[in-house]
């Protein structure tokens, strides 16, 4: 042992971390030189105070959801439901489309998860998701980007955040696709953190690897930050950053409505909400307490309150959160600076976690067997000083592909793109067949290259000379 590996094994031992080196005498050079090289990133203080705070506590349900905080439904700006309030988002529109097309605007793009639910081996940006060209979510974001290039006659930056499981696939299958004709997309890689037991001890995935795994979605300020990002954004005048998730093809990546609605209230950090389907559906909801709103994770509100219905039948906390924010960017970059008073609070999980046992053997547990930590992009909300959540159709922008099969899978996303695809164009007067469930009998596919909204493709249709006929199989781009 060398002696920065002795300065690493006992910096370890002193956090009663050691394990990380039972296999020492095992290991050849290269591999004791990986496994020091893993253990020297880990902030080991950190990851200490983190398990002595959130594990040496058992918390139950309630006391996360109240935490002595007097929360409340969050308020939101509401889908036009009469002429002044249609007004207000027309003004929105205009305003939005000002600022696109003064190339204000950036997307950036959480792909860093690992989409275990789904059981697709990989990066879920890769996953074909279009009803009849079996299109990626990527080219698909691509796609839409490419149409608000055009359309407002600049080049957009695209971020896409990665993480140490998916950085070079990703790199990759872009690659292999040239990039989908864009010519400024930005591959970043968020941080990690080290798994740990039930007990605080970090795991091992192999005799020289400890188990890592990504930082959280939250972590994309700080990728953003150290990636350079920010500076290169702030000289090319850009101060709008629009953030989705990947998992989301409805996803409006560039909205005119909503941009401007941001901009409007001088708001720091949006938030789109959708009204939750049912009482369990797995999304967060917005709420406020002490003066700003913040998000409750599905995983954290009490059933009795999930359940809760005002005295109108509706529910008390419906406004699900669709992930999909815009950001300032200096808000956005203020969040990824190493200050304090801007730590995004931790969460942890219990998973099942692949490690060894303590001869070495490969563990493949069947149920939790460790804690992973995480730091979520909606805590940003805490320390926004203004903040603004609007209402989006959640028809419209919302139909996440998260499990293989049932609620929120490729199959329940195709059918919702397909029931969008056939609204816009019986809207434009086509007469083809129709459900009670708003389906035709065949699949359809219209690309955001032709259009990417109803108001859009309303405008193009019309302005075709001739119309193609609507059967099975049609694709319009
Ligand atoms: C998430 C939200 C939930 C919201 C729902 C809407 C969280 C904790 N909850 O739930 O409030 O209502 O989406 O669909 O996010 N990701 C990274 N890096 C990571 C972890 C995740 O980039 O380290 C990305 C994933 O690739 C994915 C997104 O973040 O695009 C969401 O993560 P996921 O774990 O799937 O969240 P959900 O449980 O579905």
């Amino acid at each position: 042992m060398n002696k920065l590996q002795r300065e690493v094994f006992e910096e370890f031992e002193q956090y009663g971390q050691e394990q990380v080196f039972r296999f020492w005498s095992e290991l050849n050079d290269d591999e004791r030189l990986s496994l020091c090289r893993q253990a020297r990133r880990i902030d080991i203080g950190r990851l200490t105070e983190i398990v002595h705070t959130l594990l040496k506590k058992e918390k139950n349900q309630e006391e996360i959801f109240y935490q002595g905080a007097p929360f409340a439904p969050a308020d939101y700006i509401s889908l036009p439901l009469d002429e002044t309030s249609r007004c207000r988002w027309e003004d929105a529109y205009n305003l939005g489309e000002q600022i696109l097309s003064e190339g204000r605007v950036a997307v950036f793009t959480a792909a860093g998860g690992q989409g275990t639910r789904l059981g697709f081996e990989g990066p879920k940006g890769t996953f074909a998701v279009t009803p009849v060209k079996g299109k990626s979510l990527f080219q698909l974001f691509a796609e839409k980007i490419r149409f608000a290039e055009k359309r407002y006659g600049n080049s957009i930056h695209w971020f896409i955040m990665t993480s140490d499981r998916n950085h070079n696939e990703i790199i990759e299958f872009f690659g292999k696709n040239g990039s989908f004709g864009l010519s400024n997309v930005h591959f970043i890689k968020q941080g990690s953190l080290a798994a740990v037991t039930v007990d605080g001890k970090i795991m091992l995935e192999d005799k020289w690897h400890i188990a890592m795994h990504p930082d959280g979605h939250g972590g994309a300020f700080r990728a953003f930050v150290a990636s350079g990002a920010n500076t290169m954004l702030e000289v090319q005048g850009v101060d709008v950053v629009s953030y989705f998730q990947v998992d989301n093809p409805l996803v409006p990546a560039i909205d005119p409505y909503f941009i401007g609605f941001h901009r409007k209230n001088r708001s720091q950090m949006s938030s789109r909400m959708i009204l939750k389907n049912y009482p369990e559906e797995k999304v967060g909801v917005f709420c406020s307490a002490y003066g700003h709103s913040t998000v409750v994770e599905y995983s954290d509100l009490p059933i009795e309150r999930a359940i809760k219905r005002n005295c109108g039948g509706t529910l008390c906390f419906k406004t699900g959160n669709a992930g999909i924010h815009l950001f300032e960017r200096d808000f956005f970059s203020l969040m990824g600076t190493e200050k304090n008073e801007h730590q995004l609070p931790l969460h942890a999980a219990k998973k099942r976690i692949p490690t060894i046992d303590v001869n070495g053997n490969p563990v493949d547990p069947e149920l939790p067997n460790g804690i992973k930590f995480e730091t979520f992009i909606f805590d940003a909300l805490e320390f926004a000083e203004y903040s603004i959540i609007v209402e989006g159709n959640r028809k419209e922008i919302f139909s996440p592909v998260k499990n293989s099969v049932g609620l929120d899978s490729p199959e329940t996303c195709r059918q919702d793109q397909v029931r969008l695809f056939s609204k816009w164009l019986v809207a434009a007067g086509s007469d083809m067949p129709i459900d009670a469930k708003g389906l035709p009998p065949f699949n359809i596919e219209i690309s955001p290259l032709f259009a990417d909204n109803e108001r859009d493709f309303l405008i193009k249709w019309n302005r075709l000379e001739k119309h193609p006929a609507i059967s099975s199989g049609s694709y319009i781009e």
